[in-house]
């Protein structure tokens, strides 16, 4: 990352808020969330965003869905998004939402600009267009009928529409990661790029939609709205005021040094977003990170299969830097990797409670076992010293190197051989015998000196990983919470270490206890009432327009002789002729009952015999508990023949 003027800015994808976040999303972010720590204490200047995207068709759908307005559904989630990443300890300079004002009227001159220089013009879109993903589909892309990036099948679309003259910007796309190595990383992705879109040749990209409402409207006409990809992507420019009333964020920050993304999304960052700025005669990103999946066993975890792992009861649990190490260290960035319990508290039982945590308390119990809680300034070095100060010195340039390109668990792995180093240094010293002889009480000194030093390097390097955690080895270290990441590089930096007892960072769990107690929590208590209604397929608003309810009158009733369950109807529907209904409710209620009665006639029903009794049509009943069924009775007021819809 090639930074400019000591600035830093990066960003994670601005998330859907469709549904809850799993702990892929948590990934992407406290991932983002590192990297911004890492280059504040390196002393950038740094601008983190994250955010969210609001608008399409899919949240359209869910609200309808919901019996809310679209905006009404997103603030809900929204608020929950939030939260989740005050509880991750994410420490994001900005959030910014899709719908917020300034944005929406930001997008609105983006588009206005790109359509005056002449990039954008209207035409017609026929294509496959997959729902959950908001993308449209090429027939090769989606050959098999599913979308290449989820799997779910796409349908036919086809609407008039503007487009953007992506075809123009191929060579200078070319061009651009040509000149900008590193642009794209991992590199095998920039490879997918090229091969798989640009060599085949770009299409211009279908950028407004018509039929649906929930977006920003085209400013040239109104019955569009922006596709939800430019309104999304521009985000990052928008977040900084651009197009806006006071930019001077974005002079500050913008091109941005990198932006973290999921691998799902590399065509869009990579191709159209660099495309859209080159539109704009705005300079490119200096870098787009995608990083792999967070697995489960047995494949993508995926708000739509259900499949999900939440964020909020592990970290409750386990603690949020728990959740954070894990996540770093046991997924290589950019590669996929599985997320399992057991190895979440494999890694917090061996590499947090027995080695990080142990460590300290050891520590801090023998500096005030032997020393009354401070370290004297004397030291007097022993034979193991250099190694383990040159250990802590490797630590910090290895650290450093692996964050500087971007191999958060490869970092983690370089600072734990500080902390193995210095539980072995206490193994070779063993410091309970030199406590045994007076005379060894400087070379005692010298031994829990270093294991504070160790301690509090360690406290830097883990700092942009675990944040709270730094905090409380430096509050039991008794040293202050100011630093910078400099600080890991010189040894004997603080002089003196007044300790302070304190909690166990990292309390040593039974697994057998947890994997039980976690599948207890994690899986949703079925509730078969909401499976049953979810399994229900859906239905489009035509074909339930194809069924004609009507207000109808019960003008006459009586049991049908050779069926004893069916009751005979005389139904008044409005249109000065009758109507017989047969209906299976003679167990439930009695003629007189419904005599007079107004109720739901199903009035286009192909009619049936019924016992000898020809019936045209079916009246509406709720079935009740497991043997009850109870008609719907309108009000009386409803006269009859009206429609019902
Ligand atoms: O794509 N493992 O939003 P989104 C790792 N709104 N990362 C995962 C993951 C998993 N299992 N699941 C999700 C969108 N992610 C768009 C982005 S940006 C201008 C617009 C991460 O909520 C991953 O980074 O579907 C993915 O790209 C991101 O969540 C966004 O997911
Ligand atoms: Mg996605």
């Amino acid at each position: 990352m090639s930074e400019k003027n000591n600035t830093f800015y990066i960003t994670t994808p601005i998330y859907y808020p469709s549904d809850k976040l799993h702990i892929g999303h948590t990934y992407s972010t406290v991932a983002a969330d590192t990297m911004a720590r890492y280059k504040r204490l390196k002393g950038f200047d740094v601008f983190f965003l994250t955010g969210t995207d609001e608008h399409g068709q899919k949240i359209e759908d869910k609200a309808a869905e919901a019996g809310v307005t679209p905006k009404e559904y997103v603030d809900n989630i929204v608020a929950g998004i939030q939260d989740l990443w005050k509880l991750m300890n994410i420490s994001n300079d900005k959030f910014i939402r899709t719908t917020d004002e300034y944005h929406e009227k930001a997008v609105q001159k983006i588009f206005q600009k790109m359509y005056d220089k002449g990039d954008i013009y209207m035409g017609k879109y026929e294509g496959l267009y997959c729902k959950p993903c908001e993308s449209f589909w090429t027939e090769t892309q989606a050959a098999d009928g599913k979308c290449p990036d989820c799997g779910r099948p796409v349908y036919k679309a086809e609407e008039e529409a503007y487009f953007f003259k992506l075809s123009n910007y191929t060579d200078k796309l070319v061009e651009y990661y040509e000149s900008h190595p590193g642009f794209i990383e991992p590199v095998s992705r920039q490879n997918e790029m090229i091969n798989n879109f640009i060599k085949p040749g770009l299409q211009d990209l279908c950028i407004s939609r018509s039929t649906f409402k929930w977006g920003i409207p085209v400013p040239v006409n109104p019955d569009h709205v922006i596709y939800v990809w430019l309104d999304a992507l521009t985000n990052y420019i928008t977040a900084l005021g651009y197009a806006g009333d006071d930019d001077s964020l974005y002079q500050k920050f913008w091109p941005a040094d990198v932006h973290f993304i999921g691998k799902d999304i590399v065509r869009f960052h990579t191709i159209y977003w660099p495309a859209f700025l080159m539109s704009l005669d705005i300079p490119c990103p200096d870098k787009v990170y995608a990083h792999g999946w967070v697995l489960l066993e047995g494949g993508k975890m995926s708000k739509s299969k259900g499949n999900v792992v939440d964020p909020v009861i592990l970290a409750e649990r386990y603690g949020v830097d728990a959740l954070r190490y894990y996540l770093l260290r046991e997924i290589a960035f950019g590669s996929d990797g599985v997320f399992s319990n057991e190895n979440l508290i494999n890694r917090i039982n061996s590499d947090l409670a027995n080695d990080l945590g142990n460590l300290l308390s050891r520590t801090v119990s023998m500096v005030q076992k032997y020393f009354d809680g401070t370290v004297p300034e004397s030291r007097e070095s022993g034979e193991f010293d250099a190694k383990l100060i040159e250990t802590a010195k490797t630590a910090a340039e290895k650290a450093e190197q692996d964050l500087d390109s971007i191999n958060f668990s490869v970092a983690l792995t370089d600072i734990w051989k500080l902390i193995s180093a210095t539980n072995k240094y206490i193994d070779e010293t063993t410091p309970w015998i030199l406590a045994k002889d007076e005379s060894n009480k400087a070379k005692l000194a010298n031994v829990m000196y270093n294991l504070c030093e160790c301690l509090r390097i360690t406290s830097v390097l883990i700092a942009p990983f675990m944040p709270d955690t730094s905090a409380e080895i430096r509050n039991q270290l008794g040293i202050g919470d100011k630093f910078t990441w400099s600080e890991a590089y010189e040894y004997g930096k603080e002089k003196t270490y007044s300790v302070v007892k304190g909690k166990i960072i990292f309390p040593r769990l039974d697994m057998e206890k947890e994997i039980e107690e976690l599948s207890s929590v994690s899986a949703a208590p079925v509730n078969p009432l909401k499976a049953e209604i979810e399994g229900v397929a859906k239905i489009s608003i035509d074909e339930f327009a194809k069924t004609d309810l009507r207000a109808a009158k019960i003008v006459d009733c009586f049991p049908v002789k050779k069926a004893k369950k069916l009751l005979q109807l005389t139904l008044d529907v409005g249109t000065g002729e009758s109507r017989t209904v047969a209906s299976g409710i003679a167990k439930w209620y009695k003629p007189e009952e419904l005599i007079g009665k107004t109720v739901v006639l199903v009035s286009n029903l192909n009619p049936a015999v019924l016992c000898g009794v020809e019936s045209c049509g079916m009246i509406l009943a709720a079935d009740v508990g497991e043997d009850d069924v109870k008609v719907i009775f309108l009000d009386d007021s409803v006269p009859a023949g009206s429609k019902i819809r």
